[in-house]
């Protein structure tokens, strides 16, 4: 019996991240959700006003950024810390954080550093991290690789619904294009655009609920002999 690394990408808003969690709570492994570091050094730069398209000045404040994931025992779930101050909750409602995300991660320097990050955290297998260039770039030997879509009107309802629930006050146009600029950035940036990696597997979840994607992937595991406990 084995850990292994299970490489989750795919596009915004497409439940990657319920996967994952899911995931790892059943096979007990660490979750690492690579779009709230992205978040994370996004929010550093609003805080600081720095210029999210100023290359130099982008770069040289790396360092000073410390993202690490913590754990609330009141809500149950995993929380991303920045120089470590909880800010979970604002990496996720944040509009600026959503507006300017996708051009931050476009950044190679910022790539370079979350990705050496990225990889030590998975140095010891037993993970399951998700992204936009997980199986292609920072675990190109992942024992599993899934790659997620659904449909951008499907997703933009699921994002709305999620956003609501926090109460913030969106349309679902808003939603939608903002969803579609990021789809299109990520896909078209020059440094690890978002792709489906060769050997991953596809699986389109606009009509499976949760469970029906969990046990879908239970069965591709359970086909790689890995410890299930
Ligand atoms: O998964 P998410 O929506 O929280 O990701 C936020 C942004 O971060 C997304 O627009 C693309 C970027 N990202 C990335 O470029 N590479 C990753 N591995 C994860 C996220």
């Amino acid at each position: 019996m084995k850990k292994i690394i299970i490489a989750i990408d795919g596009y915004s808003s497409c439940g990657k991240s319920t996967l994952a969690r899911q995931l790892a709570k059943t096979l007990n492994y660490h979750y690492v959700d690579t779009g709230a570091m992205y978040r994370a050094v996004t929010l550093y730069l609003i805080q600081n006003q720095i210029d999210f398209h100023h290359n130099e000045m982008v770069s040289n404040c790396l360092p000073q950024i410390k993202i690490a994931f913590g754990f609330d025992e009141i809500t149950q779930t995993q929380i991303t810390l920045l120089n470590g101050e909880n800010v979970e909750n604002e990496i996720r409602i944040n509009p600026r954080v959503a507006g300017g995300v996708s051009d931050v991660s476009a950044q190679s320097e910022v790539r370079k550093f979350l990705v050496k990050q990225q990889q030590t955290l998975g140095q010891n297998k037993g993970i399951v991290m998700d992204g936009r260039d997980i199986g292609t770039v920072v675990f190109p030997s992942a024992e599993l690789k899934l790659f997620i879509t659904a449909d951008p009107k499907i997703r933009a309802q699921r994002r709305l619904d999620e956003l609501k629930e926090k109460n913030q006050n969106t349309s679902f146009e808003e939603v939608l294009a903002n969803l579609e600029k990021r789809d299109y950035i990520d896909c078209n940036r020059a440094d690890s655009p978002l792709m489906k990696a060769e050997d991953a597997i596809e699986i389109d979840n606009s009509f499976l609920s949760k469970e029906e994607q969990l046990n879908l992937v239970l069965t591709y595991i359970k086909g790689l002999a890995v410890n299930l406990s």
